[in-house]
């Protein structure tokens, strides 16, 4: 059974990655994951590939023990791990409870890192694992702060994840949009919405998401949608960070 596990596919580019993974006609079945359970299955009657409900929470422990014993007693074929579940918040540090930026960790890194470390064992030859990542990772981002460092630890791991296992040949891929019109935003205005108010362009988890799957099959181990939002990842690594965070404040009119 070829499988595909997709987190985050209750909404935005999670559930776009279900169906343009369903499209692909190489997949017998896929696992979606996130909280909203009922989310989950709607999505199941649209699509041309069965679906497979987990509706977990990956910042509870006991989410993980129920996955592991998933992997254990299903044993799935895994071609494509997508870890798109994910969130952020806008606000200076001292303005957002400490909580939800421990939270932003828990999910961002720690659970990321949990289900690839779980599901590993089970990918096979020529599989592929895309990390959704940020073009936040390149930098650092006030008013974004921790949201920002954890998207940069995902880079980084993705990075070294996919060097480390060309020898089972599996390929790894952190994938950084900009800004994507997802409820991502609904979650990120909760602590502030005067923040962050520049959006530069807005692009739709189809558009992103798409080329996330062409730059993957091609091997790529950094995806980075639109021509823009590639300049801007450049401008990170040719001038100095303080002056990139300066043009980030002057938009952001801080
Ligand atoms: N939108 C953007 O501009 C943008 C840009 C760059 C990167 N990203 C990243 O893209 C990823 C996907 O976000 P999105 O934009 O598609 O936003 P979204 O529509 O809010 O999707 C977030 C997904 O994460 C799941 N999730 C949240 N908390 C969870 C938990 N505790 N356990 C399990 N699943 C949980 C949500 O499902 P439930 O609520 O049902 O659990 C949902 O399916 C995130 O990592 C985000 O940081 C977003």
């Amino acid at each position: 059974m070829n499988t595909a596990i997709i987190t985050g596919a209750s909404s935005g580019m999670g559930r776009e990655f279900v169906k343009l993974a369903a499209q692909r006609g190489d997949l017998d079945e896929i696992w979606v994951i996130a909280r909203r359970g009922d989310r989950l299955a709607e999505l199941a009657k649209e699509g041309q590939v069965p679906l497979y409900i987990l509706p977990l929470d990956l910042m509870q422990q006991e989410s993980f023990d129920r996955y592991r014993s998933e992997l254990e007693a299903r044993k799935p074929q895994v071609t494509l791990l997508v870890n798109a579940s994910g969130f952020g918040r806008f606000g200076r540090y001292d303005q957002i409870p400490l909580q939800d930026n421990l939270d932003m960790i828990e999910l961002n890194c720690k659970a990321l890192t949990h289900i690839t470390g779980l599901t590993l064992p089970y990918i096979v030859q020529g599989g592929h694992i895309i990390q959704v990542d940020s073009l936040s990772a390149f930098q650092p981002v006030p008013y974004i702060s921790i949201y920002g460092a954890t998207k940069a630890f995902v880079l980084s791991y993705a990075r070294s994840l996919n060097v480390e296992l060309k020898d089972r040949d599996i390929h790894v891929m952190a994938f950084c949009p900009g800004w994507v019109k997802t409820d991502f935003f609904d979650h990120a205005w909760k602590t502030s919405k005067e923040a962050v108010t520049y959006y530069n362009k807005l692009f739709t988890p189809e558009e992103v998401v798409r080329v996330a799957m062409k730059d993957s099959a091609k091997g790529k181990d950094v995806c980075v949608p639109g021509l823009g939002v590639k300049a801007q990842v450049l401008a990170t690594k040719l001038l100095p960070h303080k002056l990139v965070m300066n043009i980030w404040m002057k938009q952001q009119k801080h």
